[in-house]
């Protein structure tokens, strides 16, 4: 297995395994690469949806979609549509599902059908965003929580976590589920709001990826946000997502 890395702050891709069929030290070696990278790319997946899921269990417990829960036979895999950009959801710099109370830690989502042009996906550190704020701002934020909300869930989380893996402290709010600070309105919270989501994007804490047929790339959304662009019209884009339960932020 080999892990080219892609930028100083996040991302590599690894090559020369198949995830349908890897031993314990190749997944260990495989954590280890998410938790100092937090994206990591594989190219040429032939994983079927039972090996996808299966992959997804030897992280921990499935996370089930709440939008999916009694509706779908499998609500621990989402299918993601080409539904045109105004029923876009993921075209927001988000964390996934932050409005559980227990997150999903990570995602794992791959490449069925493509676009020939656009569709990428970036991702961007939230080490990196929190590390980049001053001292001052960082002290401020650091004893407040911020309420996430969609699917009729309500989270308050911290707004600066701690990886419970590697104990880095990351932002946590997003331009998806993040509503307001905890204790303040939703007027008063947005200019600080607005600003973290736009230090937390910036390019040079952010990867992009040009996918492929059978790409899967996992991230964790405990320390990444991330941002589907939608620039290929009515083409056909599908991609299916498992996510791994999370533990409560801390
Ligand atoms: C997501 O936001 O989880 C999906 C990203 C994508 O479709 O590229």
């Amino acid at each position: 297995m080999k892990i080219e890395q892609l930028t100083v702050n996040i991302g590599a891709q690894v090559d020369g395994v198949q995830l349908s069929s890897i031993d314990e030290s190749t997944f260990e070696a495989i954590q280890e690469g998410l938790w100092k990278h937090q994206v990591l790319v594989f190219r040429d997946q032939k994983l079927s949806r039972e090996e996808h899921l299966s992959f997804g269990r030897r992280f921990g417990e499935l996370h089930k979609h709440p939008a999916l829960v009694g509706k779908r036979e499998h609500p621990e895999e989402l299918i993601i549509k080409n539904r045109g950009k105004s029923k876009t959801v993921t075209e927001v710099w988000h964390s996934d599902v932050s409005c559980d109370p227990r997150p999903p830690s990570l995602s794992i989502l791959r490449a069925v059908e493509v676009p020939e042009f656009g569709g990428d996906t970036l991702w961007a550190s939230q080490y990196a965003a929190f590390e980049s704020l001053s001292s001052g701002l960082r002290q401020f934020l650091s004893p407040l929580k911020a309420l996430h909300e969609n699917y009729d869930m309500s989270s308050a989380h911290p707004v600066v976590r701690v990886h419970p893996e590697t104990g880095r402290q990351a932002l946590y709010v997003n331009g998806g589920f993040t509503k307001h600070f905890e204790g303040m309105t939703h007027n008063e919270s947005e200019p600080l709001l607005n600003y973290l989501v736009q230090t937390g994007s910036a390019l040079d804490i952010s990867m992009r990826h040009r996918w492929r047929q059978n790409d899967v790339v996992i991230w964790d959304n405990r320390c990444v946000m991330h941002f589907a662009v939608h620039d290929y019209g009515d083409a056909p884009r599908e991609m299916r997502r498992v996510t791994v339960r999370g533990e409560v932020p801390r």
